[in-house]
């Protein structure tokens, strides 16, 4: 087990889709422990394997300090199949943009479809914070980010914004 060092964006691996895990074996709970414990670290709520460098379809999130008790879960190749009309916007942000925060809108409710780290199928159904979490999660696993979903103008601010972290952190 170890913490592994968060990839930040700039990073290639984050604009890469990634691919389905085919073999449920050693390396796979490898793979999630050091998500749970970097994520731990970080004091995140999700953490997609991208973010460590690992190009895979898993996700890990742990919701339970926000009182939704059954929100501790790893997910392997997780996949939408079918979210509310409904949507809501909150400020998001993230472990690998760290100082950047942008009111995002997200589906309200999602069903997803997974595997469990044994290679079990899953279902689910999320609203709220969970639901924007598996959904934000579920970005990383095609390479998107969360500011790519803003508008334009938006994107330019938050842009110009992250330049002047990335250079008083040189
Ligand atoms: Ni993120």
């Amino acid at each position: 087990m170890a913490v592994r060092q968060i990839v930040v964006m700039g990073d290639p691996i984050l604009r890469t889709a990634t691919a389905e895990v085919d073999a449920f074996d050693r390396d796979l709970k490898m793979l999630v422990r050091d998500l749970f414990e970097t994520m731990y670290h970080a004091e995140g709520i999700g953490l997609a394997a991208p973010q460590i460098g690992i190009s895979r379809r898993v996700i890990v999130i742990d919701l339970r300090s926000e009182e939704q008790p059954e929100a501790r879960l790893a997910l392997i190749n997780p996949s939408v199949v079918w979210a509310s009309a409904e949507s809501d916007k909150e400020p998001e942000g993230c472990l690998s943009i760290p100082g950047l925060e942008e009111v995002i809108k997200r589906s309200l409710a999602i069903r997803v479809e997974a595997v469990d780290i044994d290679g079990g199928r899953m279902e689910l159904e999320a609203e709220g914070l969970f639901a924007r979490v598996l959904q934000h999660e579920m970005d990383h696993l095609d390479g998107i980010l969360f500011v790519d979903r803003v508008s334009a103008l938006k994107r330019r601010i938050l842009m110009k914004k992250w330049k002047k972290i990335q250079a008083e952190e040189d």
